[in-house]
């Protein structure tokens, strides 16, 4: 189904309650995105209806897996795990319990939710999958390095009632990783309401660095996954059966917990920041008394940066992860610090190639629009800790320096929409063009994948499976990017590292080091598209070959 057929079933339903000159009043009042395209936007009251009363603003402790009875966290070694998908009632928000499709490890002493994986560099991660759902799901282990058969792409969907190994040893450097469910067009539908996990892979490198910097995993390391939920009176997580666009919502959770809050000392921590959500691109900075809090970003998809670079604010991308050092010690006790995402602009371009659209708020009642600005985790700062300060070092890992690719062949990507409101890369739809291979690389070979957004479009997070890979360069970029270009070929801080998912903004060149290495054989078949989940699931990604 095109986007355009999508929206029409939207459009439908919009003109089932109001006449079109009714709609067009009722849109004129409402915040859309030409406007946040024209001017920075000013936050939009909430829905009445869905607003919260201020003291129940960072009312809840913030769930952290070491220490959760929910969504706890696994080591895994080389036993066998066994993950089951599956849906039960849990209690995410005061009140109702919600309906959750979620993966769950279930063991004699208990039972946990979309746990944290912790595995070692060079373990097998070895998991027995059960589908327990009424429809076909998959795990896809996103960012890893692995074959077809283990990569959970909708390549090799689990039927309902059936089984699948999953069985890959992992290679990648450490960082944080996730796993989510990928069925051909609905992994929108199913990662809304659930069903994804995050995956810490550690190695020995990684641990000095954190022993240097006197850090604790699930002390003053932590994962932070943010993803935002459109939630109903009753607490239920709602996503349109029939499919969506862009789904944002109208309630943020950090690693399952609205409105959340951390005690901290005022000392140095880590964050491994994950963005899970379909559609919402962050803007993710530290406020403290109104202004930003510079902290230093130290790694991105996979891995550790070669050092530490002070930012003020991170654009994260559906599907993007970062790890950062924040330093609370210079805030008094009994001060507080914000997460947030600051408004943007969020250059949503493709609205105005289409003659006639609903109100793209309409779906998302007291959600705030996209590039608006939001509030995610309170940091409640208390007592400094005795001992010395850590030093950040000025080299964090052996981070490979970028290759030469002036020799490499350039594979062009369009990313565009048709005139019927479709997405493509190149000329590839995957609704349209399914399974069909639309090119092949040899295994071992390198090349240049030359990524160009159109104008008439949005940013797009671009994901490709199987593969990290690295940014050579950035040209053509908006102002938002061009202020925060670092290094050469117009990279951002955020471009320095390894990676699995590139924001490409509208008009931008993004230009990737393709190294096709592998120690598989055979054909394999890998995924390439849109980490907006409502791209992907309207067919924005193709299928890519890796061959002998
Ligand atoms: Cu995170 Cu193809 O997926
Ligand atoms: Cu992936
Ligand atoms: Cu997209």
């Amino acid at each position: 189904m095109t986007n355009r057929a999508r929206r029409h079933i939207v459009l439908s339903a919009v003109t089932a309650a109001a006449t079109l000159a009714g709609w067009r009043l009722w849109h004129g009042r409402k915040p859309d995105r030409t406007t946040a395209n024209s001017t920075p936007s000013t936050p939009a009251a909430a829905d009445t209806s869905q607003a919260l009363a201020s003291r129940e603003r960072f009312s809840q402790p913030l769930r952290l897996p070491l220490h959760d009875v929910h969504f706890g966290e696994l080591a895994v070694s080389s036993q066998t795990l066994e993950l089951v998908a599956t849906r039960s009632q849990v209690a995410v928000f005061p009140g109702a319990p919600t309906p959750l499709w979620h993966y769950a490890a279930r063991s004699a002493a208990a039972t946990v939710l979309n746990p944290l994986l912790r595995i070692r560099r060079g373990e097998t991660l070895s998991v027995h999958f059960r589908n327990e759902l009424a429809e076909e799901t998959t795990i896809h282990w996103h960012g890893l390095i692995v074959d077809e058969a283990n990569d959970g792409s909708g390549l090799h969907p689990v039927a309902p009632g059936t089984e699948r190994d999953y069985q890959v040893q992992v290679t990648n450097r450490a960082g944080l990783y996730w796993y989510h469910a990928h069925p051909h067009g609905r992994t929108g539908l199913q990662v809304q309401r659930g069903l994804a996990g995050l995956l810490l892979v550690e190695d020995a490198e990684e641990a000095a660095l954190r022993k240097h910097l006197g850090l604790v995993w699930g002390e003053r390391d932590l994962p932070l996954c943010i993803a935002d939920k459109q939630v109903d009176a009753g607490n239920a997580l709602v996503y349109p059966e029939q499919g969506a666009d862009d789904w944002i919502g109208n309630r943020v959770l950090v690693n399952w917990t609205p409105e959340p809050y951390l005690d901290v000392a005022a000392a140095l921590y880590r964050f491994r920041i994950a963005n899970t959500a379909n559609a919402r691109l962050l803007r993710l900075a530290f406020q403290h008394a109104g202004r930003s809090l510079p902290f230093r970003l130290i790694g991105t998809d996979g891995g550790l940066l070669g050092g530490a670079l002070r930012v003020e604010d991170v654009f994260l991308a559906p599907a993007q992860r970062i790890d950062v050092l924040v330093d609370f010690s210079a805030i008094k006790p009994g001060e507080r610090v914000l997460l947030r995402s600051l408004d943007y602009v969020a250059m949503e371009n493709e609205d105005e190639s289409g003659d006639f659209m609903p109100d793209p708020m309409g779906d998302h009642p007291g959600a705030m629009p996209m590039g608006a600005a939001l509030d995610i985790l309170e940091f409640r700062v208390g007592a400094a800790l005795p001992g010395r300060e850590a030093v950040i070092p000025d080299q964090l890992s052996t981070l490979a320096p970028l290759p030469d690719t002036s020799a490499w062949p350039t594979r062009s990507l369009r990313l565009r929409m048709d005139a019927a409101g479709g997405w493509f890369i190149n000329d590839w739809n995957f609704l349209r063009d399914g399974h069909a291979v639309a090119f092949a690389v040899k295994r071992g070979t390198c090349e240049v994948w030359e990524i160009r957004n159109s104008m008439t479009s949005m940013p797009h997070p671009v994901h490709v499976h199987g593969f990290q890979f690295r940014v050579v360069s950035r040209s053509v970029s908006p102002m938002d990017v061009r202020a925060r270009q670092v290094a050469s070929g117009g990279r951002t801080p955020q471009d320095l590292g390894w990676t699995d998912t590139v924001l490409v903004w509208p008009g931008e060149v993004v230009r990737l080091a393709m190294d096709f290495s592998q120690p598989y054989r055979g054909t394999q078949r890998y995924m390439l598209h849109c980490h907006n989940l409502e791209h992907e699931d309207m067919g924005m990604m193709l299928t890519f070959a890796v061959t002998d």
